[in-house]
């Protein structure tokens, strides 16, 4: 991105994102979520949403279909809008962090690149990588939205798996395979994830 934001001087708020975290009870952090379309990531982050919540955590998923509704209305599927979807959503998700939120992602990221620029944009251990794993052949099988069978048909062009690329993460700190766990089992490795990383008590 090129920074056209010139004269602009930063504020430093009274109220730390320490004294958020305090009064929440738990770490402000991003849970990155990545994996092909229809691999489970929207379905296993609203379990671990509603789990998160009925602890009384501060939590909200940021979700590639719902966010394309509105702040990324105007990106495409071509490498570049997929780049800028995945940068304004790492921005965002940095702000719910800050804000002392656990925010949970969840998008195709296609690429290992753009998710290690967010990566870095948050201290180590304040992102939360996990790949969503399912192969092409069981996605496709679920097909939900019947975009895979469009895709294959060539009515959707540049379909991620299909024909675009999908890179899968070198080293999630989690890996979820969806097409052997169920979502309670899921959502159950994830949340021991974040008690044993004192990230929730
Ligand atoms: S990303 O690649 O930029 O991360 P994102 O997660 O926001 O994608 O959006 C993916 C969703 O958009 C899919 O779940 C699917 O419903 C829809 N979609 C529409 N066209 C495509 C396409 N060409 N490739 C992938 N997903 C698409």
């Amino acid at each position: 991105m090129k920074t056209k934001s010139t004269n602009v001087v930063w504020h430093d708020m009274e109220i730390t994102k320490q004294d958020r975290e305090k009064r929440n009870g738990h770490k402000g952090v991003v849970i990155w979520m990545t994996g092909l379309s229809a691999c489970g990531k929207s379905t296993v982050a609203t379990e671990l949403q509603k789990q998160l919540f009925e602890r009384g955590c501060n939590v909200y998923i940021l979700d590639g279909d719902n966010i394309r509704h509105g702040l990324n209305g105007d990106l495409g599927f071509s490498p570049a809008d997929r780049e800028e979807n995945i940068r304004r959503i790492g921005q965002v998700a940095k702000l719910f962090a800050e804000s002392g939120a656990i925010a949970i992602t969840s998008f195709i990221s296609p690429y290992r690149k753009d998710r290690d620029i967010n990566r870095a944009l948050l201290p180590e251990s304040e992102f939360i990588e996990i790949f969503v794993k399912a192969s092409l052949a069981v996605c496709e099988e679920r097909d939900p939205k019947g975009l895979y069978k469009k895709a294959r048909a060539g009515i959707i062009p540049e379909f991620t798996g299909i024909s675009a690329p999908y890179e899968e993460p070198l080293n999630p700190e989690l890996v979820i395979e969806t097409d052997r766990l169920s979502v309670e089992e899921s959502t159950l490795k994830i949340t021991d994830y974040l008690l044993e990383k004192g990230i929730i008590q």
